[in-house]
């Protein structure tokens, strides 16, 4: 949550429009307020701030006469912790000699603020990030280097956290961070540092990249190359460059009127490139890597937990399922935040695998660390390569999703279901893994998803009959039920409507006392257990509820109306295809998606929300 950047140059570009577009790129990470600080020529330090997204904040400095230029500049994009969403809690947080953006939580925030308090400095804002600005400068105004002030205030706040720091009288900047991500940006043709949350704001600008580790402080000028030290003031080592991967294509959203609509319909591309790159391409290494890291006897292997949060917990609660399936061998689905809380069971012959889009969410991160702590082989699923938990794991399988912008995840979400049945094919087959099967079932949910997405018509034309309805119980059995949660997560956080999530079977024993004529079910009928889903299916009806059934094809034959709206997919009744309960995915998607739009909801940045959830 929250996004932060910085720039220090030379007087070629204008920081201040640097900031701007990297805080756009950030949005995604908080949109409750946005702000920059930067240092004009008379070294005075002038911060803008303004409620609500970053295209408020641009607003604003258009409207001033003299645009501001600057060479040294930082912003932050919030979502709100500690205090309202309100121009005195938005960043940076200045006091006239030095300014700081803030990512992640100060968890002793109270007993600091209570001793500063004491010492009669005054808050103007309920952040708990304004302790660190204090802080900071009681030791930088009692003479300390600003590298050593933030070492120090550093010291003193418990929790993950990552700060960027300004002074008014120098040219440097100073970055730190637990945890919480942090990338610095250098480019061969200018002089020129950046720092940000995540490299994406960085594409055009930096072409080298930086990750400083946790608790190494970077010291950023223009004379020399970054410098890092130790808390202790070691000079340190513990960072990793990279060049930057990501390019301007990955930027925006064509023609589509939406990042979400873009990324829904890219989803077959992708496939077609992820199944190329592990079976042709440079992932073949990984297999064979992961292949060889496996091949010991199934019963040498204990339990495989598989952690994660929101909408990559359904994809692990399908990969655990596919994983028994094929292997038999015992999964253990969890939450993070739960998983870390509640002192579980590991056992060093586990395997632990984490799930995650960005690859900076706080619980999963933290479920990790007690993983790694047991001794338990860690695997990551994660789309962002270079991530924490990237960095964290000791095998990595990259999803090869692209850059998701859009806050509501769809094919992070496909990919990493893929992703998971890749692992859970290698694990049953080992050095006899079945690449032309494997390919031929992939490519059989590609064509299948082509299709589908051909009909986005007929869902949309669903939607518009549906979308002001009072509420959504999504309902399914086996592979469909982790479907009906992520259907039902969907259309909750882009279309602001109550939606559940049921295994079918489930319905009789509580919220079926929701159903009325103002109620949907939507009804999920694989083709195991179909008989069973539809008589579930039918307690609904009995009670008026609306129906809109998702069912295999065959079965039109034998009953040509399920529902009050019916869409059949291509699947033969009877025969259960792996990979099916993707291609219905996309039709949630796709549903919630104009349902969303039918509200006139705000579909790539949904209230409340964040699309990198870095505090627990
Ligand atoms: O980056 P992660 O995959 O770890 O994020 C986990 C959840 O916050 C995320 O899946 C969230 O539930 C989705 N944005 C919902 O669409």
């Amino acid at each position: 949550m929250c996004g932060i950047v910085g720039y220090l140059g030379n007087a070629n570009r204008n920081g201040v429009d640097v900031i701007l577009e990297g805080l756009t790129r950030l949005e995604y990470r908080g949109y409750d307020s946005a702000g920059i600080c930067f240092r004009n020529e008379k070294s005075e330090l002038l911060t803008i701030k303004s409620v609500g997204k970053v295209q408020n904040l641009k607003s604003l400095l258009e409207l001033n006469k003299n645009r501001p230029i600057s060479n040294m500049a930082i912003g932050h994009t919030r979502w709100a912790t500690h205090g309202e969403v309100a121009e005195k809690n938005a960043h940076p947080h200045v006091n006239g000699k030095l300014a700081i953006v803030h990512n992640g939580i100060i968890e002793n925030l109270y007993e600091l603020k209570s001793y500063l308090q004491a010492e009669g400095v005054q808050f103007s804002s309920d952040t708990d990030s304004e302790v660190f600005l204090h802080l900071t400068y009681k030791f930088f105004n009692s003479g300390a280097s600003l590298k050593d002030a933030v070492i120090e205030a550093f010291k003193l706040i418990k929790g993950n956290s990552a700060f960027l720091v300004i002074a008014h009288d120098l040219q440097e900047m100073i970055a730190i961070k637990r945890v919480a991500p942090l990338v610095i940006g250098r480019n061969s043709y200018q002089s020129e540092v950046f720092v940000s949350s995540d490299p994406f704001a960085l594409i055009g600008y930096a072409d080298q990249l930086l990750f400083p580790e946790d608790e190494v402080v970077a010291v950023l000028t223009l004379e020399e190359e970054p410098q890092f030290f130790e808390l202790n003031g070691a000079a340190s080592k513990r960072f990793s460059t990279q060049n930057q991967q990501m390019h301007y294509s990955d930027l925006g959203k064509g023609s589509y009127e939406h990042f979400m609509q873009k990324e829904i319909f890219e989803q077959p591309l992708l496939i077609k490139n992820w199944i190329h790159h592990y079976l042709e391409g440079q992932g073949k290494k990984s297999v064979e890597e992961l292949t060889k890291l496996l091949s010991i006897r199934p019963e040498k292997i204990g339990r495989i937990h598989l952690v994660a949060c929101g909408t990559a917990w359904h994809a692990a609660l399908l990969i655990g399922d596919m994983i028994e399936r094929t292997s038999r061998i015992p999964t253990n689905v969890q939450l993070a935040s739960e998983f870390r809380y509640k002192n579980p069971i590991l056992h060093a012959n586990d395997i632990a695998i984490f799930i995650s889009q960005s690859g900076e969410t706080a619980d999963t991160l933290a479920a990790q660390e007690l993983c790694k702590r047991a001794d338990l082989f860690t695997l990551a699923i994660v789309n962002v390569a270079n991530s924490t938990l990237y960095r964290n794991s000791h095998f990595n399988l990259l999803t090869h999703a692209g850059i998701e912008v859009g806050v509501a995840s769809t094919k992070a979400f496909t990919l990493q279901v893929l992703t998971g049945y890749l692992f859970s094919k290698i694990l049953k087959e080992r050095e006899g893994f079945d690449r032309n099967q494997f390919k031929h079932n992939v490519y059989e949910l590609l064509q299948n998803m082509e299709r589908g997405l051909d009909r986005a018509g007929e869902i949309a034309a669903i939607a518009s009959e549906l979308y002001s309805k009072k509420g959504f119980i999504f309902t399914g059995r086996g592979p469909y039920f982790p479907i009906a949660l992520e259907g039902a997560l969907k259309i909750k956080e882009i279309a602001y409507v109550h939606a559940e999530g049921y295994a079918a079977g489930e319905l009789k024993h509580g919220p079926i006392a929701l159903i009325d004529e103002e109620m949907v079910n939507i009804a999920i009928l694989g083709s195991e257990l179909f008989e069973k889903t539809l008589s579930n299916m039918e307690e609904v009806r009995a009670r008026k509820g609306i129906i809109f059934a998702i069912a295999p094809k065959e079965f039109s034959e034998v009953r040509p109306r399920l529902g009050n709206h019916d869409f059949y997919f291509p699947l033969e009744y009877g025969k259960e295809v792996d990979l099916n309960p993707l291609y219905v995915s996309t039709l949630m998607q796709l549903f919630s998606y104009y349902v969303a739009k039918m509200r006139g909801t705000d579909i790539d940045k949904p209230r409340n929300l964040a699309k990198s959830v870095t505090v627990e």
